[in-house]
């Protein structure tokens, strides 16, 4: 047992915004911090810690507590477990009162003697890289031939492993390691006679869990013959499972949050060469294709990856696969491919950051996007090919949770492969169903369990928002901007509420639904009279519960449209905080399309009425009036790209 006096010490020592911080994206508000809850999904932070009195609450699911409760909470941990993570994270000894039990000491040792194994084995590559002289004329020359620094071969604890087949089990063994634990921490290969050293002659690539310790490596060969492996990594083993390590995280993920990015690559050089270059949010997968725990690991940092793949076919396949995953898990993605020669490693090399960053801001492409313009490149002349890459584009659909992601999708996927809105609409609705009438009868995950809440209700939601006609569907979206950001800074001196009540104002169209217009009148009203903005509680709580229930409901539904949502289809955005003036002008873009839709729709009408009807002057008027709605139109879409195409 922990005594006493160590759980003091830790509870003295440790610093909640640093522990939370770990796992949540946490920003300054006044005294406290502020992030999105990791214990339920949501778009806008209501997550609350105070560094003060150590504690943390969430004002949308209610949970609260303090660091110790918030490690039990995450990661399932037993409260002694999550005390020895705490005291592992601040360096606390801990005093044990009484003996655990022989099996808790066994385990935990047994980790423990892998974990010290793999650390003297990381200082023993580095040494070999460095001080010696096969290291320094195999593996250094080697490393300095790529370009890599001293810093960055210090920072990514880069070394070299000897030729000599048993260097490493000999110098362990000295420094009194059992070959038992170097075996259980895939260093030493028990294939042979006697003990052989698993990594022989490669430069070391040293691979690290979240928290920054040696947990495994990779070797690369620096021989050209085809018969010898590239690379070498550390096979599975009680310290490294590589479904759940991402290559660089632990260097990467400071950047990742503050860039609010994380930047996915194939390989070990890839990560090194960008990050020595300045580009430090990246990671990779090492050659293996991305998992859900690696997912999750990148979800805790930001919800953007960008996956930056080879130009090739091969690349390109490599990029459509596995990233089903992350777009289930309501994860932002984007792709950028590189010219067919290359890799990140040499991009940037031969073009430098700067060149990177431009190369990339001019080729990202949003994922689904990117792949239904490839899928309709490939299959434009087959039909039977067609079909599968409609039905392909569908699945990928069909797994976003956020359904007016989900219906953005659609129209815009509609359009690039050329097939109806309708159709795909279907489709897509088809398959959700059946996924979640099969899960319906399974219990939750724990980490799912909003999201399985939600389900039912989503689907009716969403039926219900597909009922509304686009027009209906745009206002609402309008209004869930309204509600949520109306206070918020838009230009100079004026609020959000005011440059939306200015634009409504100037189409000199009511709402088509009779609460949303009462609502802005709510608005409207409280700026003329007390210039004052209404909090959205005020409309919450409004006595007129027409109100308050359509409030409640837009603020509520599970399928709002994330404020990263904007994001996805812009590019050289700098000034993340501001995204939802983004979001705003292109909402409203689309609210004008849409009413000049239904204009179009009622000239029509018109003018065949004058035709039938042989009223020539009445029909050069609706032709003229025709011409004017078709350059408004225009100008809206051009408007509207230039705000989700910068
Ligand atoms: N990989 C592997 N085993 C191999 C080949 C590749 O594990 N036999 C993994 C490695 O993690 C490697 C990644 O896949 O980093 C990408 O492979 P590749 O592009 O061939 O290697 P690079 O990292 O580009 O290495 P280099 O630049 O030295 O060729
Ligand atoms: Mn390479």
């Amino acid at each position: 047992m922990i005594s006493r006096d160590t759980i003091t010490k830790i509870m003295d020592t440790v610093r909640i915004e640093e522990v939370i911080g770990d796992f949540v994206t946490l920003k300054k508000r006044g005294v406290n911090m502020l992030g999105n809850c990791p214990f339920h999904n949501e778009k806008t932070p209501s997550f609350t810690v105070s560094p003060a009195k150590g504690i943390y609450k969430c004002f949308g699911c209610g949970v609260a507590g303090d660091s110790v409760r918030f490690m039990m909470e995450l990661e399932h941990k037993s409260y002694p477990e999550a005390l020895r993570y705490l005291a592992d994270k601040y360096k606390i000894e801990i005093e044990e009162t009484e003996a655990p039990t022989e099996k808790q000491v066994e385990e935990k040792n047994e980790r423990d003697s892998l974990f010290i194994v793999a650390a003297f084995a990381q200082r023993f590559y580095s040494e070999q890289l460095l001080e010696t002289e096969e290291g320094q004329s195999v593996g250094l020359t080697y490393f300095k031939e790529r370009g890599f620094t001293k810093e960055t071969i210090e920072r990514f604890q880069l070394g070299y492993s000897p030729e000599k087949g048993d260097a490493f089990v000999k110098a362990a063994t000295a420094e009194g390691y059992q070959l038992d634990y170097m075996q259980k921490a895939g260093l030493a290969s028990d294939k042979y006679d006697r003990p052989y050293d698993f990594f022989r002659g490669r430069v070391m690539f040293t691979i690290h869990n979240f928290l920054g310790k040696v947990v495994g490596f990779g070797g690369r060969t620096l021989l050209s013959d085809k018969k010898v492996p590239k690379y070498v990594n550390t096979p599975e083993t009680d310290i490294y499972n590589k479904s759940k390590i991402l290559y660089g995280l632990y260097q990467a993920k400071n950047a990742i949050r503050k860039e609010d990015e994380c930047i996915l690559v194939e390989g070990y050089t890839d990560v090194i060469s960008l990050s020595q270059a300045g580009v430090e949010n990246v990671v990779a997968s090492s050659g293996t294709s991305l998992t859900v725990e690696q997912v999750r690991l990148i979800k805790r940092l930001t919800p953007n990856i960008t996956i930056t793949y080879d130009g090739d076919t091969a690349g390109i396949k490599a990029a459509i696969r596995g990233i089903d995953l992350i777009l289930e898990e309501d994860m932002n993605v984007r792709v950028v491919l590189l010219p067919a020669e290359d890799d990140p490693d040499s991009y940037v090399k031969r073009e430098g950051a700067d060149g990177f960053l431009k190369y990339r801001n001019e080729h990202i492409q949003d994922f689904i996007l990117f792949k239904a313009g490839y899928l309709q490149d490939e299959s434009k002349k087959d039909p039977v090919k067609r079909a599968e890459a409609i039905k392909d584009i569908v699945d990928s659909i069909a797994l976003i949770p956020d359904a007016i992601k989900r219906s953005v999708y659609v129209k815009e996927c509609a359009q690039l492969m050329d097939i109806q809105e309708q159709i795909l609409v279907s489709e897509v609705n088809k398959i959700r169903h059946n996924k979640y009438s099969k899960q319906a009868g399974a219990p939750p995950r724990a980490e799912d369990r909003q999201v399985n809440e939600e389900v039912p209700e989503l689907a009716q939601q969403q039926e219900a928002l597909t009922r509304l006609s686009p027009l209906a569907r745009q206002e609402r979206d309008v209004m869930r901007l309204l509600l949520e950001y109306a206070n918020y800074d838009y230009q100079d001196e004026w609020k959000v509420v005011h440059a939306i009540l200015m634009e409504l104002d100037a189409d000199e169209t009511p709402m088509s639904d009779p609460v949303s217009e009462k609502i802005i009148n709510i608005y409207r009203n409280a700026i003329q009279e007390t210039s004052l903005i209404p909090e959205t509680h005020e409309l919450s709580g409004n006595q007129d519960e027409e109100v308050s229930r359509f409030v409640i409901e837009v603020l509520q539904t599970p399928y709002e449209l994330s404020p990263n949502w904007g994001k996805m289809h812009d590019i050289a955005i700098t000034d993340k905080q501001f995204m939802y003036k983004k979001d705003i002008q292109s909402s409203l873009y689309r609210l004008k399309l849409e009413r000049l839709k239904v204009l179009i729709d009622e000239n029509r009408v018109a003018m065949k009425k004058a035709q039938d009807e042989g009223d020539e002057q009445a029909l050069m008027e609706q032709i003229q009036i025709f011409q004017h709605y078709l350059d408004l139109k225009k100008m809206l879409a051009a408007a509207l790209g230039s705000v989700i195409l910068p």
